[in-house]
């Protein structure tokens, strides 16, 4: 290697990213984080807790401590405040079912360089079939991550003062949008609209937050149901517009225009991606995602979504920071 020749160590650590994946979703699958936040603090402990095998045990405190979720003091280990607050079972923000999730959909990476060739999935796409089990794991194991964007719209639209609100939820899943809001303000009404058994989940989910009288749900495909004409002062559209073309998202965002009210607000959650594609590094890597997995999706540019809200009818569009996502919020 000459003087001025980078180290390999990033393209290593790239390369055997998937041990991070595979470390973090067996720690996950065994409840470690939350059995080291209980005070399980030995590798001996651990496997008892957990009843896995100590040599098990120590294998993944190892690669915790390598990725950084987990610390080492005078031979006693603990979860980082990084883990402690996004991995701990229990917490509103917990995302271990989703690291676990991530770790079984590993395999399907393999058929990337494939899927590349073909500008799109090689086997069925996952985001298109209707009712699709899929989205009965997903739509739990990602709820935690919709829970800034949502505080944060919130903030922005100021719901918590707006009164006797009517929200559409389009593909609301878990519902953890409608959760917030309608915890925000005792005031405001939601209607979600998905596929009958994650509208299923939803509701046990509200019913769980005691929110569910004022939640209702309408069960179907969200390309064919009708969504009214000035009924909804909020709609929403979080996590969507990556699983759809151009013409699909305008489509949409036109039907949504019309189910509003006057002066009624659309909100669009979303990776977006600057309009040179030079950033933000969640987003771009995300695209991937999209083409293994849907027809059309992508992640769109800031300039996509504001000539598509403006051909739906839109005048006035905002975007505003809900990292890694952005609000795209539209009148
Ligand atoms: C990625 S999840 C997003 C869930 C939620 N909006 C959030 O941000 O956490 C996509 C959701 O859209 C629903 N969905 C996808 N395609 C749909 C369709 N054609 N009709 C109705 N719902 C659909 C899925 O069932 C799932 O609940």
């Amino acid at each position: 290697m000459t003087d001025n020749q980078p180290a390999p160590d990033g393209v290593l650590r790239l390369i055997n990213g998937y041990w991070a994946t595979g470390v973090v979703g067996a720690a996950a699958a065994h409840s470690l984080f939350t059995h080291l936040e209980d005070g399980a603090d030995t590798a001996a402990k651990l496997a008892d807790r957990a009843e896995i095998a100590e040599r098990g045990a120590q294998t993944l405190l190892d690669g915790l401590v390598s990725v950084g979720l987990v610390e080492l003091h005078e031979g006693r280990y603990r979860n980082t405040p990084e883990a402690s607050a996004y991995l701990v079972e229990g917490k509103p923000t917990c995302l271990s079912s989703f690291a676990t999730l991530k770790l079984k959909h590993m395999g399907g990476l393999a058929a990337l360089p494939d899927v590349v060739r073909a500008g799109g999935p090689v086997k069925d796409p996952t985001t298109e079939v209707a009712d699709n089990p899929h989205w009965e794991e997903i739509v739990p194991a990602i709820a935690a991550q919709s829970v800034p964007a949502a505080t944060t719209a919130a903030e922005v639209l100021g719901l918590a003062e707006a009164g006797e609100i009517s929200i559409l939820d389009v593909g609301g899943g878990s519902g953890i949008y409608s959760a917030i809001w309608l915890e925000a303000n005792p005031a405001a009404r939601s209607t979600q609209l998905d596929w009958e058994p994650i509208n299923v989940i939803a509701r046990r989910l509200l019913a769980e937050r005691g929110v569910a009288d004022r939640f209702t749900t309408i069960d179907g495909d969200f390309h064919t149901t009708d969504f009214g004409t000035a009924k909804y002062d909020v709609a929403l559209y979080s996590h969507i517009a990556h699983q759809e073309g151009p013409d699909g998202n305008v489509a949409v965002f036109a039907r949504l225009r019309d189910a509003l009210k006057p002066g009624g607000a659309l909100v669009v959650c979303d990776y977006v991606v600057d309009d040179d594609r030079s950033g933000p590094a969640f987003p771009l890597i995300f695209a991937a995602e999209m083409l293994l997995k849907s027809k059309q999706g992508g992640t769109w540019r800031r300039s996509e979504y504001h000539d598509w809200l403006g051909k739906a009818g839109f005048k006035d569009v905002s975007f505003h920071s809900a990292p890694p996502a952005t609000l795209v919020i539209a009148r």
